[in-house]
């Protein structure tokens, strides 16, 4: 059934087991490769990304200094658990990936021009590890279902299960 335009999205929590389980190295796309988060000199590129891909997908993000103070102020933020891919002539950030110390990806982003060429199931692969090497059992996520870029497809490539299907309010 197509959902009501202008209708709120269903949103699934997807999750990866990650206890006792092998891991697939990260395949990096040519030309790319995982950097260490920089946060006195990454935040403003990976609010770019976001707010880029939040135009496209219908949703919002704050304001840069908004969006960098609430996540640098809560409770749950750590800097080991931002993810970055860079191009590997010029350093720009190709993708980023913000999670929580719960064990939840907040927010995953690849750049509109470098997508569908694998670098998000390898940034995606390199969280599953960083997790996994903290012994977290499982990540998690949100996820419109009818995520327009094919965000469902690829978390189920990687082996992530819906845990949950939260209606929109009737
Ligand atoms: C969802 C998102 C992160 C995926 O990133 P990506 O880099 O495009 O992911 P990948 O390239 O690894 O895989 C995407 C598709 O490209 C395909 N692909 C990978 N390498 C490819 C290549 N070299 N040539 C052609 N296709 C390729 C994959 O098989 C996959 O195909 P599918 O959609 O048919 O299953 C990205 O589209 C994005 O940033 N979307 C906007 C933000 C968003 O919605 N984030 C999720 C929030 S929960």
């Amino acid at each position: 059934m197509q959902p009501l335009p202008g209708a709120a999205p269903v949103v699934l929590r997807m999750r990866k087991h990650l206890a006792g389980v092998h891991l697939p190295r990260p395949d990096w796309p040519p030309g790319t490769r995982p950097a260490p988060f920089n946060p006195l000199a990454h935040p403003p590129a990976a609010h770019r990304l976001l707010a880029q891909a939040y135009e496209v997908g219908g949703g919002s993000v704050a304001g840069f200094a908004g969006w960098w103070k609430s996540v640098r102020t809560d409770n749950e933020y750590d800097p080991t658990l931002c993810f970055v891919a860079v191009a590997q002539d010029s350093g720009r950030m190709l993708g980023f990936a913000q999670c929580w110390t719960s064990d939840w990806i907040k927010d995953f982003v690849i750049s509109p021009d470098f997508r569908r060429r694998g670098l998000g199931r390898a940034l995606l692969l390199h969280v599953f590890h960083a997790f996994q090497r903290r012994g977290a059992r499982e990540v998690a996520l949100g996820v419109h279902a009818d995520n327009p870029s094919g965000a469902v497809r690829l978390y189920r490539s990687l082996g992530m299960e819906v845990a949950e299907v939260r209606l929109p309010p009737a």
